[in-house]
């Protein structure tokens, strides 16, 4: 820095230098060129402290330039100083020096200076109204900082809908300098582009994110289409600044007669090195081949004709038949037949909750389980030592609820609470009982849900990785389903 600084100012200190030299010995140097020429000695009269002023504020110039832009502002803008900082510094140092030089050299009042340039001031000001606007935004650019150079933005400019991307290559006095991604120069006046919205994509930091679409068909479970999404889009990130973390998301953005659509969303930083439309092609290439692997075409616009009774598009619970359906639905009950799931149906019962309602309290004694069939229920535990309850799980649609004490006698473990409006099934306990006694591997699923319920009461990570405690649910659940079997089986000797 030191050695720049020297190496800049040697010029013109060396320059300063002879003409104060000279200067000094002003009445020799006068005196001699008066013999030749008779005008000389005016002439160095005012020539030589003119070009002392000029000199002194080319070195202050120098100084300002190597200090405060190369240093400083690059440091603060953390990249290279505007172009237009550096011309207003370079204006106001030399406007100072001529007028210093015409009041201090040639004896002239700057009143006079001020008045006539304050009157063509105002003609040019009107000549050149949209200039004045230009630099002035271009000024408020460089002071509120909404791009730097070097930053990728998108604007709407002028009156067209169009909108322009590029990278800041400069910003000067009435433009700022756009390269675009077809490698074109777009100059856009300053004031053109404080009139609009500027998106900057690497503002506040690099990583911006990116998402794209893909529909598919409506048979493809939505759990296994984001599984193979997100499996696809993880396969493409990881290079070239398409980043891992943040992590890629897949959401159903939309239902519609082509399919379901899917959002999928990545963190890339733009442009750096890749853009994203490239970024999108590898994500779309890589969920493609994914899906292509898993035998799972892209969905298209079709319309399908039946030939045969149209589906019930309404199944009513009304009917038996309406309620058998909606018990294939339960996981729990996969194991049972068609008769008897055609008995199970015919027996439990429909009741409706409203929210904010508790359909089973802690502690109370319980002899039916329920069916959630629509509407959102949270398990809230009070513990012991506490008077307030938290909350430990949630209930949707298909899952069950109450098993626990139907199954073991014991009191309600949690009280179960309606987050929204709501439907259950009410199954009770010699319902139940006609089951096991025609099927007692029904024991063993519902003794290791009991199981995997009762330690996620005390223990959340039971709930988050059921894999990583596998051998305690299992040990749990076979002490419940003994207690179950022998529960039962007095029922079915007293029975
Ligand atoms: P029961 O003890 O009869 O009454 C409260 C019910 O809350 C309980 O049966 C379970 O069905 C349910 N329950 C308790 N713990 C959990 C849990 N961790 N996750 C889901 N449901 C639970």
């Amino acid at each position: 820095m030191l050695l720049r600084i020297l190496k800049s100012l040697l010029l013109p200190v060396l320059l300063l230098a002879v003409l104060i030299l000279l200067q000094l010995n002003v009445t020799e140097l006068s005196n001699r060129a008066g013999q030749w020429v008779h005008w000389m000695p005016t002439f160095i009269g005012y020539a030589l402290p003119t070009c002392i002023g000029l000199c002194i504020a080319s070195i202050i110039q120098r100084l300002v330039t190597l200090i405060a832009w190369d240093h400083w502002a690059r440091r603060r803008f953390g990249g290279p100083t505007p172009r237009i900082l550096r011309d207003i510094s370079w204006l106001v140092i030399y406007a100072t020096a001529i007028l210093l030089v015409v009041t201090l050299v040639f004896q002239k009042s700057i009143t006079g200076i001020v008045a006539v340039s304050s009157l063509s001031g105002l003609v040019l000001g009107f000549a050149l109204q949209n200039v004045i606007l230009d630099i002035f935004t271009g000024i408020a650019v460089h002071m509120d900082q909404p791009y730097r150079i070097g930053d990728w933005i998108k604007a709407h400019v002028g009156h067209s809908s169009e909108e322009v991307i590029g990278q800041v290559k400069e910003v000067s006095w009435r433009t700022t300098r756009l390269l675009t991604e077809e490698n074109k120069l777009l100059v856009v006046p300053n004031s053109a582009l404080a009139a609009t919205v500027v998106l900057n994509y690497h503002a506040p930091a690099k990583p911006s994110r990116f998402h794209t679409y893909l529909s598919l068909d409506t048979a493809i479970p939505v759990e296994r289409a984001r599984r193979i999404l997100l499996a696809g889009t993880k396969a493409a990130m990881g290079r070239d600044n398409m980043l891992t973390e943040p992590e890629p998301m897949v959401l159903v953005r939309k239902g519609d007669g082509v399919g379901i659509e899917y959002e999928i969303r990545f963190w890339i930083h733009a442009w750096d090195p890749i853009s994203p439309a490239i970024a999108t092609d590898r994500v779309l290439s890589s969920c493609i081949m994914h899906l292509e692997q898993a035998g799972i075409d892209l969905t298209y616009a079709r319309q399908e004709l039946y030939f045969e009774p149209l589906p019930e598009r309404h199944i009513d619970l009304t009917k038996d038949a309406g309620r058998r359906r909606i018990l294939d639905r339960v996981e729990l009950f996969d194991c049972l037949t068609e008769d008897e799931k055609t008995m199970l149906a015919s027996r439990m019962k429909q009741e409706s909750f409203k929210v904010g309602s508790e359909i089973i309290t802690q502690g109370d004694v319980g002899h039916e389980m329920y069916i959630v069939l629509e509407g959102l229920l949270e398990v809230l535990l009070t513990e012991t030592q506490s008077t307030i309850p938290h909350k430990v799980a949630q209930l949707q649609p298909g899952e069950f609820f109450g098993e626990m004490s139907l199954l073991t006698g014991e009191p309600r473990s949690a009280t179960i609470k309606a987050m929204t409006d709501g439907v259950v099934f009410v199954i009770d306990q010699p319902c139940m009982q006609q089951l096991f006694e025609s099927r007692p591997r029904l024991f063993d699923t519902l003794g290791e849900a009991v199981a995997r319920r009762r330690l996620a009461l005390t223990d959340p990570t039971v709930a988050s990785s059921p894999e990583a405690n596998a051998s305690r649910i299992q040990e749990l659940g076979r002490q419940i389903t003994r207690k179950m079997r022998s529960m039962f089986r007095v029922m079915f000797r007293d029975g």
